[in-house]
């Protein structure tokens, strides 16, 4: 069982030529909406990698929260513990230009109602998985992995988007999925010593004993362990829209450690899960299912 705790939003999504310059109007060619969050995302791609999954967050009583939950739904997640609150369901204004490349705005609602009230009631298991991001608040994050410390259950947080006070917690965390910018300032933050990237990395896995992961988009993915160091290539594509990659790649990395594959296995295999979800538009609607993933492998 893997267990996300994370945002839900329903994503407005416009595609545009190129994407605008601050103070510049450019035109669009289409628009349309598809369910979103990274969180949701991350469901969603550990669902369709196999995984049984279940989802804890919030969403509003408006409209839009049904389309926010359709293909989790769709998907059979396990979604009890995905609550009402009070503030309406969340949106993200995305723009994504001709390239593929985007820019992305979120308006949290009801994700900042997900609180450590909610961890606490939710009951883990010894052995089990939990995958977390940073589009709820800090709190809750630092309690969730604090539980899955006390709990036995093996943690992994995505460091996106950035936010430099959890650079206080990454250590909490048996796995950190960061992007390259990510861990850069994440490098800086934590004073992190080495000469490059790869140093870098060694020192925080030293440093903690954890295992940090980076992406770097179409140069693939590294990885550092206390005792390994990995380069894991990803599929060459011609990226459509990249909205939800690094969110595939998550979710069915947590897919591929709960089911037992070795690190270089699950990497290998959500990296071509992450390229593959560059091929079409929309975060979730984009997300390959396993038969999709080992045809190419
Ligand atoms: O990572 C992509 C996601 O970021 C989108 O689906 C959007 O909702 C934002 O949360």
């Amino acid at each position: 069982m893997i267990t996300i705790i994370g945002s839900i939003n329903l994503d407005l999504i416009a595609r545009v030529e190129r994407l605008p310059a601050p103070g510049e109007t450019v035109p669009g060619s289409a628009f349309s909406t598809a369910p979103g969050g990274k969180g949701a995302n991350q469901a969603l791609a550990a669902r369709r990698a196999g995984a049984s999954v279940r989802m804890i967050g919030a969403v509003g009583s408006d409209a839009f929260a049904a389309q926010a939950l359709a293909l989790l739904e769709e998907a059979g997640v396990e979604l009890s513990r995905v609550g009402k609150a009070s503030s309406p369901t969340g949106i993200a204004m995305i723009l994504v230009g001709g390239d593929g490349e985007n820019v992305i705005a979120v308006i949290p609602g009801a994700n900042a109602q997900v609180s450590p009230a909610n961890v606490e009631a939710a009951g883990f298991d010894q052995g089990e998985f939990l995958l977390l991001q940073q589009e709820i608040p800090l709190a809750t994050i630092d309690a969730a992995l604090r539980r899955a410390r006390a709990s036995g259950v093996i943690s992994l947080l995505n460091t996106a988007p950035f936010h430099k006070e959890t650079a206080d917690f990454l250590h909490l965390a048996d796995y950190v999925i960061a992007n390259e910018s990510e861990f850069d300032l994440y490098s800086g933050v934590l004073a992190l010593v080495g000469d490059s990237r790869e140093e870098k990395m060694r020192a925080f896995a030293a440093a903690t004993g954890r295992v940090i992961v980076v992406t770097l988009g179409s140069d693939g993915v590294l990885a550092a362990a206390p005792e390994q160091f990995l380069k894991v290539p990803t599929l060459p594509i011609a990226p459509v829209d990249t909205v939800g990659a690094g969110d595939t790649f998550c979710g069915y990395l947590a897919a591929g450690l709960s089911e037992g594959l070795s690190l270089e296995v699950a990497l290998r295999r959500a990296a071509a899960a992450g390229a593959l979800a560059c091929l079409k538009p929309g975060a979730q609607p984009s997300i390959p299912f396993r038969t999709e993933i080992d045809c190419k492998l």
